[in-house]
């Protein structure tokens, strides 16, 4: 059944109208749209939609509708900073950590996270951190980069940052 539903989003309340088993992802993307989150198995297996839970990272396609109104906040990519400079982003662009794009906003939101609850992680915690999000065009080397970076694991090269120019 269809009824109002109140969420939290990057800090602004909304008003829904879906019914409450509806997949966080659905309603973020098609009625507030906010695309940072992707749809890719719907199953809470690849991570290409996640966002955060009053902090948490969540997979939204598992998400209901009511679970995620009963939280403070939902932050998604476009409310982690709106212009990008986030240090997670600001790393996965000098690592340039991105083929195909999909999986990223997986990557940043599950590395954001993580970061926030362990902010000098090893090399080995980052790579469990991000062990269940998949990257199909195999960019993991780049994307542990960024992780690196960010964590203060490595130097990023300054002539990478635009592009490598
Ligand atoms: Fe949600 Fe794959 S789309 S985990």
């Amino acid at each position: 059944m269809v009824t109002s539903v109140f969420l939290t989003v990057n800090g602004r309340r909304h008003e829904v109208m879906a019914a409450t088993h509806t997949p966080l992802l659905t309603v973020l993307r098609n009625d507030l749209g906010l695309n940072g989150p992707k749809f890719g198995c719907g199953l809470g297996a690849c991570g290409a939609c996640t966002v955060l839970l009053d902090g948490k990272a969540a997979r939204s396609c598992v998400v209901r509708l009511d679970a995620a109104a009963a939280c403070e906040n939902v932050v998604t990519l476009e409310g982690l900073s709106p212009d990008g400079s986030d240090p997670v982003q600001q790393a996965f662009v000098k690592a340039q950590a991105a083929q195909c794009g999909y999986c990223l906003n997986g990557m940043v939101m599950t590395l954001r996270a993580f970061l926030d609850a362990v902010p000098n992680p090893d090399e080995r915690a980052l790579k469990e951190a991000l062990r269940y999000n998949l990257c199909r065009c195999g960019t993991h080397v780049e994307i542990m980069r960024a992780a690196r970076i960010v964590a203060g694991l490595e130097m990023a090269d300054p002539t990478e940052e635009n592009g490598g120019t």
